[in-house]
């Protein structure tokens, strides 16, 4: 009698040991289960991507992995600045983005700071609007840095614009970055120059 009870209860326990083993054997994907597949997956696309190509980005360097860039797109806070305001972004200050304009369009080109910061090849394009001088290609006559687009042919300079407007809006590091606003011109227009560009401007402009 006593071994039978004894028998019953070792039965019982089984029968529950086995409940406990189907149950946690179908259950359902936890939480955490899905953590280690993911994560499981990310470990492997990087292990993948740094046996390509030696970076964990499979190669993409561009300005989405630019906090700034990031930061921007999240807040938008696009700017609106006065030409006396745009000089402030010249790169003289590293604290300060460096901004360029075409035309009353901003673009933030901070991460060209080589190129057009302080001594680089191109710094007389920061901190203002210099549309003629992308259009005419002047860079050695002070007085192109202006977005005076007067006395150029019109069509030409837009198209000149529009496309140097797309080059930094769609470049991997440079981004529009908003307005800026110009007061009425009182210069005289700024004398033809050597096109460099088109043949033609100088005789069409004498
Ligand atoms: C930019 O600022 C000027 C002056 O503060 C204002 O008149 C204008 O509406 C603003 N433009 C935009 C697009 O916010």
């Amino acid at each position: 009698m006593k071994k039978k009870k004894k028998t019953d209860l070792q039965q019982s326990i089984m029968e529950e040991k086995n409940d406990i083993e189907t149950s946690t054997g179908d259950s359902k994907f936890t939480l955490l289960d899905v953590i280690r597949i993911i994560g499981g997956l990310l470990l492997l696309n990087a292990f993948l991507s740094w046996w390509f190509t030696s970076t964990g980005t499979w190669g993409y360097d561009g300005k989405w992995l630019d906090i700034r860039y990031l930061q921007f797109q999240l807040r938008r806070d696009y700017v609106n600045l006065t030409s006396d305001e745009l000089k402030l972004y010249n790169g003289k200050n590293p604290k300060y983005p460096i901004y360029l304009a075409i035309n009353g369009k901003v673009y933030d080109v901070t991460y060209g700071r080589d190129i057009y910061g302080p001594n680089g090849p191109y710094e007389f394009f920061s901190g203002r609007d210099s549309a003629r001088a992308f259009v005419t290609g002047c860079f050695d006559k002070p007085d192109e840095f202006t977005h005076d687009l007067r006395g150029l042919d019109q069509e030409e300079a837009m198209h000149d614009i529009t496309s140097w407007q797309r080059f930094f809006e769609n470049h991997p590091h440079y981004w529009y970055a908003g307005i800026v606003t110009h007061k009425p011109i009182e210069k005289d227009i700024p004398s033809p120059c050597e096109h460099k560009k088109f043949p033609g401007y100088h005789v069409r402009n004498t």
